[in-house]
């Protein structure tokens, strides 16, 4: 079947050669789009994009072309300054965005900010390494999308079609920017970022106060969450519980009601709370996100968890 190409003659820019940027880019140039990394002049990514011999652009070099579309895999925090740049160079020429996270245009209306430009967005569902390496191996890769910010009539073909060529297998789903920003803000500060790894850390480091060898605890709270996650998506929440073993499924409601108490839930309500009012981009906004993670690596390597986990990899144990 022919399927149109909604580039046509338009030129693709990735913004950034991030993690996120680092996995499309290769994505699209195994599918032999053609496309452009737009870097500032220092940056210090231009050797990473020589390294895997991708076609820079610096943002000195780069002069406007009607219907330009420049993908933002650029920190959220440097969105505002970086449309800015654009905004000087021309506000009132046609232009796409299209953002891998809805969380700048939530907290500025990019769409009212810049009413000559299309704003789209395209979410994967998915850390980084996996975008590239489910595209290599064919699994499953969710998206989500909105085009509630494009005056562009093609903007639901061109996202499906970027999404298509990045390996995108499951949707994208429909959303908007704001559900986006809410859903992926809450998940990944209430669940995915700390109850898995510092839940997993914490309970770690008990069993091994306890006398349990590391390599056995490390087995239980750090690689068998792969597996029981792997297990929870394949057979959903009720046969999920129809397999796990009686101990298991006693512990898990005696632990349920211990752990997942009012506190726990007004704790829950907290975080959302500051999410859902903005005052949390606000407060990220205010962080030295460099000195914080730096920090928190250092914090981590000083961990058991991360020596044993050394160790293991050391050692040959396929992770
Ligand atoms: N990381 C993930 O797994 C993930 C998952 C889902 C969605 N997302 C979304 O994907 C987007 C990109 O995130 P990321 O984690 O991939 O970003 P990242 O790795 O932090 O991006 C770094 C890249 O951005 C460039 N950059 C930084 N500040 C810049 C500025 N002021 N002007 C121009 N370029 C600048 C850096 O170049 P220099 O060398 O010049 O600093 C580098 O190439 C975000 O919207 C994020 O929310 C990320």
């Amino acid at each position: 079947m022919y399927t149109p190409n909604p580039l046509q003659r338009r030129r693709l820019f990735i913004l950034g050669l991030g993690s996120q940027g680092k996995a499309w880019a290769q994505n699209w140039r195994d599918q032999k789009l053609p496309f452009q990394i737009l870097l500032r002049e220092k940056s210090s990514t231009i050797q990473e994009a020589k390294k895997l011999e991708l076609p820079v652009t610096l943002f000195n070099e780069w002069r406007p072309e009607p219907n330009d579309i420049f993908i933002m895999l650029i920190p959220d925090h440097t969105h505002k300054n970086v449309l800015a740049f654009f905004a000087q160079q021309g506000g009132d020429i046609p232009l796409t965005f299209i953002y891998a996270h809805g969380v700048s245009y939530t907290q500025y209306n990019w769409n009212q900010v810049y009413p000559a430009w299309s704003h789209l967005l395209l979410a994967p569902k998915a850390i980084a390494s996996e975008v590239r390496a489910n595209y290599l191996s064919h699994e499953p890769l969710a998206a989500v999308y909105s085009t509630e910010g494009s005056i562009a009539h093609d903007a639901k073909e061109l996202v499906f079609f970027l999404a298509g060529q990045l390996g995108i297998n499951q949707g994208p789903f429909k959303s908007t920017f704001r559900e986006e920003t809410l859903a992926d803000l809450f998940s990944e500060q209430a669940l995915l970022c700390s109850l898995l790894p510092y839940g997993a850390r914490l309970i770690f480091e008990k069993m091994v106060e306890r006398g349990i060898s590391r390599e056995v605890a490390y087995l239980e709270c750090w690689r068998e969450v792969k597996l029981i996650a792997d297990a929870m998506i394949k057979f959903g929440p009720e046969n999920f519980h129809r397999l796990i073993s009686p101990n298991a499924l006693y512990g898990g409601e005696k632990a349920r009601h211990v752990i997942f108490d009012k506190s726990f839930h007004d704790k829950l309500d907290t975080l959302a709370a500051d999410i859902w009012s903005g005052s949390f981009f606000n407060e990220v906004m205010d962080q030295d996100l460099d000195a914080l993670r730096q920090s928190v690596i250092a914090d981590w390597s000083s961990t058991t968890l991360a020596q044993t986990h050394k160790a293991m990899e050391k050692k040959g144990v396929d992770l």
